[in-house]
């Protein structure tokens, strides 16, 4: 097999970013340019490992990722290249312009977070945290969209940064209702996506003294919003009853903390729900050492078995900085979220915010609005709750039939994904996600979701954007993709 002479420089074990993802973003970046060409081949994963004296599994999801988000290719048996899709790029001539040399730019560090990646169309994207578009009330929202322009094309000016009016006075009552949050319009402020929540929040609470504590397996946008205002963030661990308040109380007793952030509803990436002790003990700690519990409660309509369980906001709104989205609901691209918060909060969000966005797309939100009076969003909600229920359990269903043995889990009671542990002998779920991948079918790997970057054995498998019958073809790519060092026996699967 031919060798490539290509090496990426060493990653820095000094660096917050995680070794894989420093070595993907040298690759890409030498991709881009040009250092490596399309069509070029990449060294071996062993290669890779033992010119950069970093573990193989680093080397494996690092390449891994870079499968992932299209900038290279593999070929079996012959290795692993630069994608061909990536055009030469030509100086355009304007004229008699003379085509300038590219200006050095002094930057100032740290460089943006990896790029969102773009699911190649062949690939069956077990995955969760996107809903399926095609079951989108796109009719009702165009309709809708144009009432919106037709009755006030005031909208189209610049309107308040804390979003459309009716749309606050729609949120608040409905938050009010259904998740007993005690929050009139003035609390609600309409943001893009529950990302910019989340960013405005990272600079309001963000101080030099204080650390902000995060779920030590979780969501690394926020961490990554969060390290952009220069925050501090301390990693708490998370178990079967979702984050470690146990753990807290230490971190408390010795650092100064202004935040933490919790996905308590369905803990991403392990979609356990925080049990009420803890919920009550966190709130407690909040109110006794003065720091705002930032409540990311991304997924509240989808939950299939029991009742969905009430925000720590409903219990105590005072300590609580709460953001959720229509992201899961309706669809992400739309970018509306919102966040619920004290006044003195709140201020400073929409002051910062002023600054980057002026003020959201208000006829978008005036739209959304109607859908929400109108119970077009909550007929959606409806009929997706029962679509994405009986995907989970197809899923649960495929998992159990080819691949017991493999794969350990709990069917969840709620969310779009299904957190599973690998129980294969000898398979690192870095090499089983990057073998899937070359099956088609993406699943993430827990090192995806750890805050020190490390493998573990864990796979986060996504439900909700595959009819029954992708989702059977992605398991049995999945169950194609096991690494050959195991053989799934005919043992059930049951428990953690
Ligand atoms: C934990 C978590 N929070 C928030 C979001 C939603 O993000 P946004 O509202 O910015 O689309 C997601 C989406 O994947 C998520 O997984």
């Amino acid at each position: 097999m031919a060798r490539s002479s290509y090496r990426p420089k060493r990653p820095e074990a000094r660096e917050e970013t995680p070794l894989f993802l420093q070595i993907a973003r040298q690759v890409a970046d030498d991709i881009r340019r040009r250092v490596l060409r399309p069509g070029a081949l990449l060294p071996s994963s062993r290669e890779l490992a033992l010119a950069l004296g970093v573990h193989r599994s680093t080397a494996v999801a690092a390449l891994s990722e870079l499968l992932a988000q299209g900038w290279v290719q593999t070929q079996p048996r012959r290795g692993t290249f630069v994608s061909e899709r990536f055009p030469e790029e030509r100086p355009r001539h304007l004229g008699k312009l003379p085509v300038l040399p590219r200006a050095a730019l002094d930057l100032p560090e740290p460089p943006p977070p990896e790029p969102f990646p773009v699911i190649p169309a062949d690939v069956l994207p077990l995955v969760g945290g996107t809903p399926d578009h095609r079951l989108m009330p796109a009719a009702e929202l165009a309709r809708a969209y144009r009432r919106a322009l037709a009755r006030s094309s005031r909208l189209l000016g610049y309107g308040p940064e804390h979003g459309d009016a009716k749309l606050r006075e729609v949120l608040a009552a409905q938050l009010r209702e259904v998740r007993h949050v005690p929050v009139d319009a003035d609390g609600v402020m309409v943001t893009r996506g529950s990302q910019m929540a989340l960013f405005l929040l990272g600079r309001v609470l963000s101080h030099p003294e204080r650390v902000i504590a995060v779920e030590g397996l979780g969501y690394r946008p926020c961490w990554d919003a969060f390290r952009l205002s220069g925050a501090r963030l301390v990693p708490l661990p998370v178990d079967g009853e979702g984050l470690s308040v146990m753990a807290l109380e230490e971190l408390v007793a010795r650092e100064r903390v202004s935040a933490v952030y919790t996905t308590p509803h369905h803990q991403y990436p392990t979609t356990v729900t925080l049990t009420a002790p803890r919920r009550l003990q966190l709130l407690a700690m909040a109110r006794r050492h003065g720091f705002v519990v930032v409540e990311d409660d991304y997924d509240y309509e989808h939950h299939y078995d029991g009742r969905a369980v009430l925000p720590l906001a409903s219990v105590d709104a005072d300590v609580v900085a709460y953001v959720g989205t229509l992201s899961k609901v309706l669809a992400p691209g739309l970018r509306v979220g919102y966040l619920v918060a004290r006044p003195e909060v709140l201020e400073r969000a929409a002051g910062i915010r002023r600054f980057v966005d002026r003020a959201g797309d208000h006829v978008v939100e005036r739209a959304v609005a109607e859908l929400l009076e109108d119970d077009v969003v909550g007929r959606h909600v409806r009929r997706t709750r029962r679509v994405y229920a009986e995907r989970r359990d197809s899923l649960v269903y495929e998992l159990t039939r080819k691949l017991a043995g493999a794969l350990s889990f709990r069917a969840p009671a709620g969310g779009m994904a299904l957190w599973a542990r690998v129980t294969a002998p000898g398979v690192s779920s870095d090499a089983w996600a990057a073998s899937a991948l070359e099956q088609r079918v993406l699943v993430h790997p827990a090192r995806r979701f750890r805050f020190d970057g490390r493998e573990s054995p864990h796979l986060r498998l996504g439900f909700a954007p595959l009819r029954p019958e992708e989702i059977r073809e992605a398991v049995a790519r999945l169950a194609r993709a096991l690494p050959s060092t195991s053989r799934p026996s005919a043992r059930s699967t049951a428990g953690r």
